[in-house]
């Protein structure tokens, strides 16, 4: 995926009008979003449309599937059928659960991003002692696309030494949850960015410091 300034916009507003006017103001800076259950379960899968067709965005829902086959399966479609790019599916559930996922995202022409360890606190209590598998497994499977986290950079290069360097990482937990930027890049394809943008009082202003921190 092309990301524009190696930034994806996480915008968890949930009002889809407050949303669309943070857009507008940064929409120079960017060309991707990822949006999740916030917006989605606030205002619908049109969410999806909205940023497609009105910036011809990079759409990437990070609905985090974790589901048997065969209802990951009827999510994905529902995801890719409303225009999504890419969706994000964890590991943790298996190879099959993960397989029909990218069942689905071959059939649209979609990405799937593989999530591996989570960017918060608690994902060191289970997630992280699993997520190097998790890692494997989706190099086995010939997955491409992966999250890892920016808030622990051992384990984010960890992650990228597994995956290797013709994958692609993108990392979120950049800024609120204490990653850095520019060194989060030394191991990540782009950064995934929410609250230090959409809640800052000048979005603009604060997506123009993040660029310049990166220089
Ligand atoms: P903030 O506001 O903290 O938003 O910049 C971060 C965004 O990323 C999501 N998030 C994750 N998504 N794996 C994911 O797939 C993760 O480890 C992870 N950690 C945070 C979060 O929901 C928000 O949209």
């Amino acid at each position: 995926m092309n990301i524009k300034n190696n930034i994806i916009l996480a915008m968890d507003l949930m009002d889809i009008l407050e949303a669309y006017e943070v857009v507008e103001e940064i929409s120079d800076y960017i060309n991707t979003i990822k949006i999740g259950y916030p917006l989605t379960l606030a205002e619908g899968l049109k969410s999806i449309g909205i940023f497609k067709d009105n910036f011809d965005f990079n759409v990437i829902c990070d609905y985090k599937v974790a589901d048997i086959p065969e209802t990951n399966s009827k999510i994905a479609d529902l995801t890719f059928n409303a225009g999504a790019d890419a969706i994000i599916t964890h590991g943790f559930v298996g190879e099959d659960s993960v397989k029909a996922c990218l069942d689905v995202a071959s059939n649209y022409n979609g990405d799937v991003f593989l999530l591996t360890e989570m960017s918060h606190p608690g994902a060191q209590m289970f997630l992280q002692g699993v997520a190097d598998d998790i890692a494997k497994m989706g190099l086995e499977m010939g997955i491409k696309n992966y999250v890892a986290p920016s808030t622990r950079l051992n384990r984010l290069s960890e992650i990228r030494n597994i995956v290797g360097k013709d994958s692609f990482i993108i990392s979120p937990g950049v800024g609120t949850q204490g990653g850095d930027p520019k060194d989060t890049l030394k191991y990540a394809d782009a950064l995934i960015i929410g609250r230090s943008i959409y809640a800052s009082n000048n979005p603009k202003e604060a997506i123009e410091s993040i660029l310049n921190s990166l220089k």
